[in-house]
């Protein structure tokens, strides 16, 4: 009897990493795969860092439980509070993560001045202000955390997340920027409504 590959763990709070588990099935179209939207307890976003991280735990031992070879953290809240502690966790199981792709953003940015959409979670993490340190240098970095976006696009109800996006792009859009960062798994879920707001110039980088 032929024994199944070992699969790759993907996780997210729900549907945001599937874009994610996409690129994986295309770049990798023979590797198994388990996704685990981990609904039950989303949003991740807003909850605190260590809440955050010991889910991450519980999440991974559980795709681990079931034979993942490796783990991707399809999320950037997760990965902001729990990537390093993960590989210390489970030194035995590599972990690939996400983290807000400020570098694009910054190295392409004509007017020197560009928006990050991100969780609060996201925010907070060590990992962000890293990534901030490291790549933007001379360029101005407007943040706005999403507050619900990540649960309306989990609910399907796009309608009011562009009422949302109205509010929260203006002080970006009003300071210039010409890219915004998509700093959350869902958010490129979003990405018609963006353009409606913030008309079909901005970059969107995710
Ligand atoms: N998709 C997750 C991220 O990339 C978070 C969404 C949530 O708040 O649960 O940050």
């Amino acid at each position: 009897m032929e024994m199944a590959a070992r699969p790759i763990g993907v996780f997210d709070s729900g549907v945001g990493g599937l874009s994610i588990l996409e690129e994986i099935h295309s770049q990798l179209p023979d590797e198994n795969v388990i996704y685990l939207a981990d609904q039950e307890w989303a949003p991740y976003g807003s909850k605190s860092l260590d809440d955050v991280r010991a889910r991450s735990v519980a999440v991974s031992a559980e795709l681990i439980g079931r034979g993942a070879k490796l783990i991707v953290v399809a999320c950037n809240s997760a990965s902001a509070a729990a990537l390093h502690h993960l590989r210390e966790v489970f030194p035995e199981t590599p972990f690939v993560g996400m983290e807000p792709a400020l570098k694009p953003a910054a190295a392409h940015t004509d007017k020197g001045v560009i928006g990050v959409l991100a969780t609060e979670t996201t925010f907070q993490g060590e990992l962000y202000a890293s990534v901030l340190d490291r790549h933007t240098d001379g360029v101005e970095v407007i943040e706005v955390a999403g507050k619900r976006l990540a649960m309306l696009v989990e609910e399907g109800r796009l309608d009011e997340a562009k009422v949302d996006l109205e509010v929260l792009l203006r002080p970006m859009l009003d300071a210039g920027i010409d890219a915004l960062v998509l700093g959350c798994t869902h958010y490129p879920f979003l990405a018609d409504q963006i353009r409606d707001v913030a008309g079909p110039d901005l970059r969107l980088v995710d």
